[in-house]
């Protein structure tokens, strides 16, 4: 089985130096490695000084490298999908002949999460190694399976049998039952590929999200946010890594209330992710640019540490059965009680966080079912079902 890691963090925090220090080291470990950029703005070339093409390709030994070029994916990789798309959006009385997919924020990076998909299930890779964008970006990309996800059912009779994969208490124990992949309409191809795309996101023995920050007071509030944010989409995340930390070293300099600045922010994030692996980074005299400067990473934070176990230390969302009837647990850290919105909405429960809603479709053996009750608890939204 592969593995998957996510890094995300705020602009310019070290995202794309930290996923390719693991990615270094997993090859040097003698994994078959790929390091892959969702960016836009990708910079993998720039940091290993090399060329690299639409297609993986090798940087080093067990190490291949490739930067996501959505359009070229779209095209070259996913037509019949795209035809869905696209036959979906105009069936939704757009005049066909204006649709142009990239109308539609995240329908693009959405191919880049699909060919990730594809290449994971190749079996070509041990280790599958993604630098994402700012965190903004990284939120609107994994919350958009789901949510394309959503828009399918409601628009398209893909039959009671989908709905019922999406519904968390049987997400791990269903068999997708729909007619044979030749049978298959674009639509339910596309539907089909979005659900595994999702159960492969947030299957915690897969795939886990690191978060990367820097010990500064608005880095730290925005880890935070994107923290909850991935827990309230379920996704796991099971490392954060400080980086840029100034070395004690530097005496009475200009840095010294830097260093105590950093030191109460570090002390903060250990408080807050007490439950979570923390690596430290180290500020480094040079910037990382090249194998040299990334080795200095590996060396110095990843070498005999075990970053790529899975640490199961939080649990996500999930259902209990109590005497009343159900209750659903959704891992919510660091919101107050004033800033969630919960309600149901036909036969799904919306919990709105934000700018930030997510529509989690209720199980079927909770349909008979109504909410009574939801509180918030030591960062946890706990939902009871009552019948
Ligand atoms: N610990 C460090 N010491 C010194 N330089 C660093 C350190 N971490 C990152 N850098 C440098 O800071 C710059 C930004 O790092 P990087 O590109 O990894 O961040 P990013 O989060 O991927 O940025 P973006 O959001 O723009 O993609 C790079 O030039 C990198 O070499
Ligand atoms: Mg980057």
């Amino acid at each position: 089985m592969g593995r998957i890691l996510i890094f995300t963090g705020k602009g310019g925090v070290g995202k794309s130096s930290l996923s390719a220090a693991h990615a270094r080291s997993s090859a040097l470990e003698g994994k078959k490695t790929l390091l892959v950029s969702t960016d836009m703005a990708h910079n993998l070339g720039d940091i290993f000084s090399v060329q690299l093409g639409k297609e993986a390709k090798e940087i080093a030994p067990n190490l291949d490298a490739l930067e996501i070029d959505p359009a070229y994916v779209m095209e070259h990789d996913f037509q019949d999908m795209m035809r869905a798309i696209i036959n979906m959006i105009s069936s939704e009385r757009i005049n066909a002949s204006d649709v142009d997919v990239k109308l539609f924020p995240g329908v693009e990076e959405l191919f880049s999460l699909l060919k990730i998909l594809d290449i994971y299930e190749s079996g070509m890779y041990e280790r599958i190694i993604i630098d994402c964008a700012p965190t903004g970006e990284t939120l609107a990309l994994l919350k958009f399976p789901e949510l394309f996800s959503w828009y399918i059912e409601k628009l398209f009779p893909i039959g009671r049998v989908v709905v019922k994969v999406l519904a968390p208490i049987s997400k791990r124990a269903f068999k997708l039952e729909l007619p044979g992949k030749k049978a298959m309409n674009d639509i339910e191809r596309l539907y089909y590929r979005l659900f595994e795309l999702q159960q492969l996101l947030k299957d915690r023995e897969t795939t886990s999200v690191r978060l990367v920050t820097i010990p500064e007071k608005m880095v730290v509030e925005e880890t935070k946010r994107n923290y909850m944010y991935m827990n309230l989409y379920d996704y796991h995340v099971d490392g954060v890594y400080i980086n840029r930390i100034l070395p004690q070293e530097v005496e009475k300099t200009f840095f010294d209330e830097w260093i105590q600045i950093q030191a109460k922010y570090i002390k903060e994030l250990e408080e807050t992710f007490s439950n979570l692996p923390i690596y430290r980074v180290p500020w480094f005299d040079t910037d990382l640019n090249g194998v040299e400067g990334i080795d200095r990473i590996v060396k110095a934070v990843l070498d005999g540490q075990d970053v790529f176990a899975i640490h199961d230390s939080i649990a996500g969302e999930r259902y209990e059965e109590n005497d009343r009837g159900y209750v659903m647990y959704v891992t919510l850290p660091f919101v107050g009680k004033e800033d969630v919105d919960m309600h149901m909405s036909g036969t799904d429960i919306i919990i709105k966080i934000g700018n930030f809603k997510r529509n989690i479709p209720i199980p079927n053996i909770l349909r008979e079912y109504s909410v009574v009750e939801a509180k918030l608890n030591n960062g946890e939204l706990k939902i009871q079902f009552e019948n």
